[in-house]
Protein backbone atom coordinates (compact mmCIF):
# COMPACT_ATOMS: atom_id res chain seq x y z
CA UNK A 1 0.00 0.00 0.00
CA UNK A 2 1.62 3.24 -0.86
CA UNK A 3 2.62 5.73 2.04
CA UNK A 4 0.72 8.48 0.19
CA UNK A 5 -2.07 6.83 3.05
CA UNK A 6 -0.42 7.47 5.89
CA UNK A 7 -0.18 11.38 5.09
CA UNK A 8 -2.42 13.97 6.64
CA UNK A 9 -2.87 16.28 3.82
CA UNK A 10 -4.00 18.91 6.21
CA UNK A 11 -0.78 19.27 8.01
CA UNK A 12 1.38 18.58 4.97
CA UNK A 13 4.45 21.18 5.44
CA UNK A 14 3.37 23.77 2.66
CA UNK A 15 6.67 24.47 1.23
CA UNK A 16 9.29 21.14 0.56
CA UNK A 17 13.12 22.09 -0.49
CA UNK A 18 15.29 19.39 -2.24
CA UNK A 19 19.20 19.03 -2.56
CA UNK A 20 18.94 16.98 -5.78
CA UNK A 21 22.18 14.73 -5.28
CA UNK A 22 23.94 11.37 -6.32
CA UNK A 23 23.28 12.16 -10.47
CA UNK A 24 26.92 11.30 -10.99
CA UNK A 25 27.19 8.66 -8.70
CA UNK A 26 24.19 7.35 -9.92
CA UNK A 27 25.85 7.60 -13.51
CA UNK A 28 28.98 6.01 -12.77
CA UNK A 29 27.05 3.25 -11.09
CA UNK A 30 25.51 2.36 -14.76
CA UNK A 31 29.19 2.87 -16.15
CA UNK A 32 27.83 5.57 -17.74
CA UNK A 33 28.31 9.61 -18.42
CA UNK A 34 27.39 12.07 -15.09
CA UNK A 35 25.63 13.88 -17.63
CA UNK A 36 23.60 10.55 -17.97
CA UNK A 37 22.79 10.97 -14.95
CA UNK A 38 21.31 14.72 -14.77
CA UNK A 39 19.03 13.62 -17.36
CA UNK A 40 17.70 10.95 -15.35
CA UNK A 41 17.46 13.13 -12.45
CA UNK A 42 14.79 15.06 -14.89
CA UNK A 43 12.30 11.67 -14.68
CA UNK A 44 12.75 12.31 -10.54
CA UNK A 45 11.89 15.97 -11.00
CA UNK A 46 8.71 14.69 -12.54
CA UNK A 47 7.93 12.42 -9.74
CA UNK A 48 8.63 14.47 -7.29
CA UNK A 49 6.18 16.97 -8.25
CA UNK A 50 3.34 14.46 -8.86
CA UNK A 51 4.18 13.58 -5.46
CA UNK A 52 4.14 17.36 -3.62
CA UNK A 53 1.36 17.78 -5.60
CA UNK A 54 -0.62 14.57 -4.27
CA UNK A 55 0.84 15.13 -0.80
CA UNK A 56 -0.91 18.79 -0.55
CA UNK A 57 2.41 20.45 -0.50
CA UNK A 58 2.02 24.12 -2.31
CA UNK A 59 5.54 25.42 -2.68
CA UNK A 60 8.67 22.80 -3.57
CA UNK A 61 12.04 24.32 -4.19
CA UNK A 62 14.18 22.50 -6.16
CA UNK A 63 18.41 22.99 -5.92
CA UNK A 64 19.13 22.61 -9.55
CA UNK A 65 22.29 24.84 -10.16
CA UNK A 66 24.53 26.72 -7.69
CA UNK A 67 26.83 29.39 -7.99
CA UNK A 68 29.47 27.04 -6.97
CA UNK A 69 28.12 24.04 -10.30
CA UNK A 70 30.04 26.66 -12.70
CA UNK A 71 33.38 25.15 -11.38
CA UNK A 72 32.92 21.55 -13.13
CA UNK A 73 34.21 20.76 -16.42
CA UNK A 74 33.01 22.86 -18.97
CA UNK A 75 30.83 19.73 -21.18
CA UNK A 76 28.76 19.18 -17.84
CA UNK A 77 27.79 22.60 -17.31
CA UNK A 78 26.97 23.08 -21.06
CA UNK A 79 24.61 19.74 -20.66
CA UNK A 80 23.26 20.63 -17.52
CA UNK A 81 22.24 24.03 -19.33
CA UNK A 82 20.72 22.23 -22.43
CA UNK A 83 19.15 19.95 -20.09
CA UNK A 84 17.16 22.88 -18.22
CA UNK A 85 16.28 24.83 -21.48
CA UNK A 86 15.12 21.30 -23.27
CA UNK A 87 12.99 20.19 -19.89
CA UNK A 88 12.26 23.66 -19.54
CA UNK A 89 10.56 23.59 -22.86
CA UNK A 90 9.73 19.85 -22.51
CA UNK A 91 7.82 19.77 -19.37
CA UNK A 92 5.28 23.49 -19.79
CA UNK A 93 2.49 21.31 -20.86
CA UNK A 94 2.41 19.07 -18.14
CA UNK A 95 2.92 21.91 -15.67
CA UNK A 96 0.18 23.31 -17.14
CA UNK A 97 -1.53 19.99 -16.78
CA UNK A 98 -1.45 20.14 -13.04
CA UNK A 99 -1.55 23.95 -12.85
CA UNK A 100 2.43 24.35 -11.52
CA UNK A 101 3.06 27.51 -11.70
CA UNK A 102 6.88 28.14 -12.03
CA UNK A 103 9.52 30.68 -10.69
CA UNK A 104 13.00 30.40 -9.93
CA UNK A 105 15.44 32.39 -7.50
CA UNK A 106 18.91 32.98 -8.33
CA UNK A 107 21.35 35.17 -10.24
CA UNK A 108 19.63 34.74 -13.67
CA UNK A 109 21.57 37.46 -15.28
CA UNK A 110 24.29 35.48 -15.32
CA UNK A 111 22.45 32.57 -16.57
CA UNK A 112 23.53 31.91 -20.68
CA UNK A 113 20.48 33.61 -22.54
CA UNK A 114 18.91 31.21 -23.95
CA UNK A 115 18.43 29.68 -20.65
CA UNK A 116 17.53 32.92 -19.10
CA UNK A 117 14.68 33.91 -21.75
CA UNK A 118 13.02 30.56 -21.49
CA UNK A 119 12.90 30.29 -17.98
CA UNK A 120 11.51 34.25 -18.29
CA UNK A 121 8.95 33.05 -20.72
CA UNK A 122 8.20 29.79 -19.13
CA UNK A 123 7.61 31.91 -15.35
CA UNK A 124 5.25 34.08 -17.72
CA UNK A 125 3.29 31.45 -19.44
CA UNK A 126 2.71 29.36 -15.97
CA UNK A 127 1.97 32.77 -14.29
CA UNK A 128 -1.56 32.14 -13.62
CA UNK A 129 -1.39 28.60 -12.60
CA UNK A 130 -2.55 28.25 -9.02
CA UNK A 131 -2.06 24.41 -7.70
CA UNK A 132 1.97 23.68 -6.82
CA UNK A 133 4.79 26.33 -7.04
CA UNK A 134 7.81 24.85 -8.16
CA UNK A 135 10.83 27.19 -7.35
CA UNK A 136 13.79 26.52 -9.33
CA UNK A 137 16.95 27.61 -7.90
CA UNK A 138 19.48 28.45 -10.70
CA UNK A 139 22.82 30.06 -10.39
CA UNK A 140 21.83 29.92 -6.65
CA UNK A 141 23.73 30.11 -3.24
CA UNK A 142 22.51 31.57 -0.06
CA UNK A 143 25.46 33.91 0.83
CA UNK A 144 24.84 35.69 -2.61
CA UNK A 145 21.55 35.63 -2.02
CA UNK A 146 21.90 37.03 1.48
CA UNK A 147 24.93 39.72 0.49
CA UNK A 148 22.62 41.18 -2.87
CA UNK A 149 19.87 41.51 0.27
CA UNK A 150 22.27 43.47 2.08
CA UNK A 151 23.30 45.42 -1.48
CA UNK A 152 19.65 46.57 -1.96
CA UNK A 153 18.90 47.70 1.83
CA UNK A 154 21.89 49.78 1.69
CA UNK A 155 21.24 51.49 -1.68
CA UNK A 156 17.41 52.01 -0.75
CA UNK A 157 19.45 53.63 1.92
CA UNK A 158 16.73 52.13 4.83
CA UNK A 159 17.99 53.08 8.11
CA UNK A 160 19.06 50.25 11.11
CA UNK A 161 16.62 50.91 13.19
CA UNK A 162 14.11 49.86 10.62
CA UNK A 163 15.92 46.49 9.42
CA UNK A 164 13.76 43.70 10.92
CA UNK A 165 13.32 39.87 10.65
CA UNK A 166 10.37 40.47 8.25
CA UNK A 167 12.07 43.55 6.33
CA UNK A 168 15.24 41.43 5.40
CA UNK A 169 13.27 38.33 4.36
CA UNK A 170 11.38 40.64 1.84
CA UNK A 171 14.73 41.36 0.19
CA UNK A 172 15.68 37.84 -0.21
CA UNK A 173 14.57 36.27 -3.67
CA UNK A 174 12.13 33.87 -1.72
CA UNK A 175 10.04 37.01 -0.64
CA UNK A 176 6.44 36.27 -0.78
CA UNK A 177 7.20 32.31 0.05
CA UNK A 178 6.60 30.57 2.75
CA UNK A 179 10.09 28.83 4.47
CA UNK A 180 10.49 25.51 3.86
CA UNK A 181 9.07 23.33 6.77
CA UNK A 182 11.37 20.55 5.58
CA UNK A 183 14.30 19.87 3.59
CA UNK A 184 15.44 16.64 1.64
CA UNK A 185 18.90 16.01 0.48
CA UNK A 186 19.47 12.71 -1.20
CA UNK A 187 22.46 10.84 -1.54
CA UNK A 188 23.82 10.41 2.00
CA UNK A 189 25.35 13.71 2.55
CA UNK A 190 24.69 15.54 5.07
CA UNK A 191 25.13 19.27 4.56
CA UNK A 192 22.91 22.18 3.34
CA UNK A 193 26.23 23.40 0.72
CA UNK A 194 24.67 26.98 0.78
CA UNK A 195 20.99 26.83 0.21
CA UNK A 196 18.66 28.74 1.79
CA UNK A 197 20.70 29.68 4.99
CA UNK A 198 18.28 32.29 6.17
CA UNK A 199 15.04 30.26 5.15
CA UNK A 200 15.77 26.94 6.99
CA UNK A 201 16.04 27.79 10.39
CA UNK A 202 12.97 26.06 11.69
CA UNK A 203 13.05 23.60 8.74
CA UNK A 204 13.33 19.88 9.29
CA UNK A 205 16.46 18.32 8.10
CA UNK A 206 15.87 14.92 6.06
CA UNK A 207 18.86 13.00 4.46
CA UNK A 208 18.69 9.61 2.96
CA UNK A 209 21.10 7.08 0.65
CA UNK A 210 18.67 7.52 -2.29
CA UNK A 211 20.49 8.51 -5.12
CA UNK A 212 18.29 11.77 -6.64
CA UNK A 213 17.81 9.27 -9.70
CA UNK A 214 16.64 6.39 -7.65
CA UNK A 215 14.07 9.02 -5.90
CA UNK A 216 10.61 8.18 -6.32
CA UNK A 217 7.19 8.96 -5.38
CA UNK A 218 7.45 6.54 -2.36
CA UNK A 219 10.64 8.10 -1.42
CA UNK A 220 8.76 11.45 -1.33
CA UNK A 221 5.90 10.19 0.47
CA UNK A 222 8.17 8.21 2.67
CA UNK A 223 9.95 12.14 3.98
CA UNK A 224 6.15 13.82 4.47
CA UNK A 225 5.45 11.12 6.88
CA UNK A 226 8.62 11.04 8.60
CA UNK A 227 8.46 14.74 8.80
CA UNK A 228 4.84 14.20 10.22
CA UNK A 229 6.25 12.22 13.05
CA UNK A 230 8.38 14.90 13.96
CA UNK A 231 7.71 17.49 17.10
CA UNK A 232 8.17 20.80 15.71
CA UNK A 233 9.07 23.23 18.90
CA UNK A 234 10.20 26.47 17.31
CA UNK A 235 11.94 26.91 20.47
CA UNK A 236 8.75 26.41 23.23
CA UNK A 237 8.96 23.15 25.22
CA UNK A 238 7.11 19.91 24.49
CA UNK A 239 4.27 21.10 27.04
CA UNK A 240 3.96 24.28 26.04
CA UNK A 241 3.48 22.78 22.49
CA UNK A 242 1.13 19.72 23.94
CA UNK A 243 -0.08 21.60 26.75
CA UNK A 244 0.86 18.30 28.32
CA UNK A 245 1.49 18.39 32.27
CA UNK A 246 5.32 18.70 32.89
CA UNK A 247 7.64 15.61 32.51
CA UNK A 248 10.83 14.16 33.58
CA UNK A 249 12.32 14.69 30.32
CA UNK A 250 11.09 18.61 29.82
CA UNK A 251 13.48 20.00 27.23
CA UNK A 252 15.28 23.17 27.63
CA UNK A 253 15.85 24.07 24.53
CA UNK A 254 16.76 28.41 23.58
C1 LIG B 1 23.69 16.88 -8.15
O1 LIG B 1 24.23 15.62 -8.48
C2 LIG B 1 22.78 17.38 -9.17
C3 LIG B 1 22.93 18.55 -9.87
C4 LIG B 1 24.06 19.47 -9.68
C5 LIG B 1 22.00 18.96 -10.92
C6 LIG B 1 20.55 18.64 -10.70
C7 LIG B 1 19.85 18.78 -11.98
C8 LIG B 1 18.88 17.97 -12.45
C9 LIG B 1 18.28 16.87 -11.68
C10 LIG B 1 18.36 18.13 -13.81
C11 LIG B 1 17.53 19.28 -14.20
C12 LIG B 1 16.59 19.83 -13.23
C13 LIG B 1 15.40 20.40 -13.55
C14 LIG B 1 14.71 21.17 -12.50
C15 LIG B 1 14.74 20.28 -14.84
P1 LIG B 1 25.83 15.51 -8.62
O2 LIG B 1 26.18 15.70 -10.05
O3 LIG B 1 26.48 16.44 -7.67
O4 LIG B 1 26.05 14.00 -8.19
P2 LIG B 1 27.33 13.40 -7.43
O5 LIG B 1 27.38 14.03 -6.08
O6 LIG B 1 27.02 11.94 -7.38
O7 LIG B 1 28.52 13.73 -8.28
Amino acid sequence: MSLLNQIDKSRAPRHVAIIMDGNGRWAKSQGRERTFGHYQGVESVRLALRAAKSSGVEFLTLYAFSTENWNRPKEEVDALMNLLVQSIIGELPELDENEVRMHAIGDLDKLPSECHSELKRAIAHTSTNNKLNLILALNYSARWEITHAVKQIVAEGIQPQDITDELFAKKLSTAGFPDPELLIRTSGEERISNFLLWQIAYAELYFVETLWPDFKEEDFYAAIVDFQSRERRFGKTSEQITGDALSPFTPNEP
